[in-house]
């Protein structure tokens, strides 16, 4: 298994470019299922995640090939309709291709997803939402099995105790697209991977308007097209990215960063004292002193998000004071706590709030991943900690970074790539 080795105290300096979104490709790729002709999506990233979509979507008919960032799928055999639960397991993003499934195939078997170290994850916002637009779903041997000749438009309520769902709203809008009538889903989730899916199916032929609000209204068409999309910049990549210059005190410009997906970032981050700047299409992140500390919770788009809370929380270890970190979406999403710790955070768990104690500096440690986050995380305080950092288990980090450690080289990172079997 892979680990990856830091020595830390390099300022970060340079240019780096960012991928597609991994969230925004992952829903996308599952809508080729309910196309007629190819889909082509290009700002691919090349990420263990869209391997992995890719591998179960070719198992239910659709052959993907990719070449320099543009990913083409087209269904050659539609006569699947289950996706198995060893490849769904290692995935819970695979409960995408439900919505697409069903409403193209009239039916859907997959694989109950269960938790995953950042919670208990449910998919029962799904669920209501797809039974509301009139199928019909049991659950057998741990698959979901949902049926439905042809799927009715409905007036639908997405939320739940924890806000809005991202793939919940994404399987229900899918399978909508193809739905007899009208359906209206309130309080939809309005982050911008949801709102690119919408472009994506319209540009198929769907009639959707309102994506990327909390009230999105969808117009049933008979069928949908192939078509060409550009994905969104990856938002949580660029926001990792900010933080790794801020951390080592360096300066970044970060190509292909949209700032207006990032508002609640930017705003945590210039009120602890880090510079950003943006101009011409790119933006650069400076810090030079010492850091204030903030209170940061997250929340659904535009609020901060779940996706960047380990690693702001990297970098307020090195405030001056106290910081209070609380988790609004995944209250239990704080397993980078322990680690943090171990190279010398100050850092207390209080349920779903975490206060942060400020040190003068972190010390290298051998450290484990546990989720994709929280790799990004301890590599982030590896980058500034004194000595050397070990962060093992880095396939989680392969899930949702492309090529992370030759990234962070290019800024001056000491950063490899080391075998530890
Ligand atoms: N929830 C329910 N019922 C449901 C679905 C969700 O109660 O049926 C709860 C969840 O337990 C959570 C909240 O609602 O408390 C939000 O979960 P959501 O469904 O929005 O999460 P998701 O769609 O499964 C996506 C991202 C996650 C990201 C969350 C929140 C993808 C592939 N994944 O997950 O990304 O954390 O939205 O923004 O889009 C990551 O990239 O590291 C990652 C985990």
């Amino acid at each position: 298994m892979d680990a990856l080795q830091i020595t830390g105290g390099n300022r970060l300096r340079g240019t780096v470019r960012v991928g597609g979104a991994k969230n925004a490709a992952l829903p996308q790729m599952a809508a080729a299922l309910m196309a007629d002709g190819p889909v082509a999506l290009t700002n691919m990233p090349n990420l263990a995640d869209v391997r992995l979509l890719a591998k179960i979507l070719g198992e239910l008919g659709v052959e993907s090939s990719v070449e320099a960032g543009r990913m083409t799928l087209t269904v050659t055999d539609a006569s699947h309709s289950i996706a198995r639960y060893d490849l769904v397991r290692q995935m819970r993003a695979s409960i995408c291709v439900l919505g697409p499934l069903l409403a193209k195939r009239g039916k859907a078997v997959v694989s109950m997803p269960g938790g995953c170290a950042i919670g208990d994850r449910p998919v029962d916002l799904h669920l209501r939402g797809l039974a509301a637009l009139g199928a019909s779903i049991h659950l057998d041997s741990g698959n979901i099995v949902a049926e439905a000749k042809r799927l009715k438009g409905a007036e639908i309520f997405m939320g739940g105790p924890f806000g809005s769902t991202v793939l919940g709203t994404a399987n229900v809008m899918s399978a909508a697209a193809l739905a007899d009538g009208v359906t209206t889903i309130e309080m939809a989730a309005c982050e911008p991977e949801v709102a690119d899916l919408g472009d994506l199916l319209n540009a198929m032929g769907a009639r959707i308007t309102g994506h990327g609000t909390p009230r999105i209204t969808i117009e049933g068409v008979p069928s949908l097209g192939g078509a060409e999309h550009p994905l969104i910049a990856d938002r949580i990549e660029a926001g990792t990215f900010m933080v790794a210059a801020a951390i080592t005190n360096g300066e970044v410009t970060i190509e292909n960063c949209r700032l207006d997906h990032l508002m609640a970032v930017v705003d945590r981050l210039r009120s602890i004292g880090v510079n950003v700047e943006s101009e011409n299409g790119c933006v650069t992140v400076s810090s030079s002193r010492r850091l204030a500390p903030v209170d940061v919770v997250t929340q659904p788009f535009p609020g901060f998000p779940t996706d960047l809370q380990a690693q702001l929380m990297a970098l307020l270890c090195l405030a001056d004071g106290n910081s209070i970190v609380t988790e609004k979406i995944y209250p239990d999403r704080f397993m980078h706590v322990a680690e943090l710790n171990r190279m010398g955070a100050h850092l207390r768990k209080e349920g779903p709030t975490v206060i942060v104690e400020g040190v003068k500096q972190l010390i290298g440690a051998p450290v484990m991943a546990s989720d994709l986050r929280a790799s990004a995380a301890l590599v982030l305080a590896g980058l500034c900690a004194r000595g050397r950092t070990r962060v093992s288990r880095v396939y989680h980090i392969d899930r949702g970074y492309e090529r992370i450690e030759q990234r962070l080289q290019s800024l001056g990172a000491d950063i490899e790539r080391v075998n530890e079997d």
